[in-house]
């Protein structure tokens, strides 16, 4: 039986593996693991019920797809350890942020297509979210439908050229876990503010699904407006009410800062990527 092997299952293998098989599963493949710690390989054996290996280069052996989930720093020596034995017929897929395509052709000459994917990171939390695949230009477009349509199980795909790739690492990729800590500390600010800490979770979790409803729609409710993030907020927000208010502080003191820290989230995390990048031209 082919395979899809998952090179260094640490936190996001272990999310794309669940997902995927929650979804079925890739292609016709059985789905197998590495992490080079034997005891590290028993217990995700147990957590995920796949075969786990601790050699990189028995797993890629018969692999259709083999998908390197190292940290980018890790990335190019274990394509150095396995790139020999990766044949024409076999797709390598990074999800390594930072981590050029044309580097790992350098260590993998005669692999198939080499692709590098953004995965949802969402899928941590098992949830469907946008993947960004970036192709060699040597891939057909054969072998973009199958990366496409692995990708698809786990929510939107987008096609992108790799040098955009960074962006929508930080502006897709990463951008759950900054509105998670927003709301976190709003959370908080309502903790301070004497409110029960089961009743500030409630708060969080009827703001977070009744935004998503009013901008996405509700499957069960037909007819259903969509509204967009502005009309969500001009609805909320009564001319000369509350709301208005802490809009108004937001706009006349406070929305620079706001917006200048977001700004410099963003600018700090595309910084970070450019560092990635700097240290694996180097490898
Ligand atoms: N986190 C995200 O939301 C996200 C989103 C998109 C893409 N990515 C990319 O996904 C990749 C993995 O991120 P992650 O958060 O899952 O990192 P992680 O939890 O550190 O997973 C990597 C795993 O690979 C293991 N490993 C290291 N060298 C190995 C080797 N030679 N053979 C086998 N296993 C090895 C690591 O062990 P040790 O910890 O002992 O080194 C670790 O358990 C990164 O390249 C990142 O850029 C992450």
């Amino acid at each position: 039986m082919a395979r899809v092997a998952f090179i260094g299952v640490g936190r996001m293998a272990q999310g794309l593996i669940e997902s995927f098989k929650r979804k079925g599963g890739i292609e016709d493949c059985e789905i197998v693991g590495t992490h080079y710690d034997p005891t590290r390989c028993d217990t995700l054996h147990r957590v995920l019920q796949i075969p786990m290996l601790s050699s990189n280069r028995d797993a890629v052996r018969d692999a259709r797809y083999v998908i390197l989930c190292v940290r980018p720093l890790q990335l190019l020596s274990v394509a150095e350890e396995i790139g020999d034995l990766i044949g024409p017929d076999q797709t390598v897929i990074s999800i390594a942020v930072g981590v050029p395509v044309g580097k790992i052709r350098q260590r993998c000459p005669e692999s198939g297509p080499i692709f590098h994917v953004h995965p949802p990171s969402l899928c941590m939390a098992q949830t469907p979210g946008m993947s960004f695949v970036a192709n060699e230009p040597t891939a057909t477009e054969d072998d973009i439908r199958r990366v496409e349509e692995i990708f698809r199980k786990l929510g939107f795909v987008m096609l992108v050229h790799e040098e955009d790739i960074d962006r929508f690492a930080v502006f897709a990729g990463a951008s759950p876990a900054f509105i998670c800590q927003i709301l976190h500390e709003w959370r908080g600010l309502a903790r301070e503010a004497g409110i029960e800490k089961g009743i500030t979770d409630e708060i969080v979790h009827y703001m977070v699904r009744g935004i998503h409803i009013a901008f996405d729609g509700d499957d069960d409710i037909k007819e259903r407006q969509h509204f967009s993030l502005e009309e969500i907020i001009d609805r909320i927000a009564t001319p000369n009410g509350v709301t208005r208010v802490g809009l108004g502080v937001m706009k006349k003191r406070n929305i620079h800062n706001f917006r200048g820290a977001l700004k410099g989230v963003a600018e700090q995390c595309l910084q970070k990527i450019g560092k990635i990048r700097q240290a694996v031209s180097r490898q």
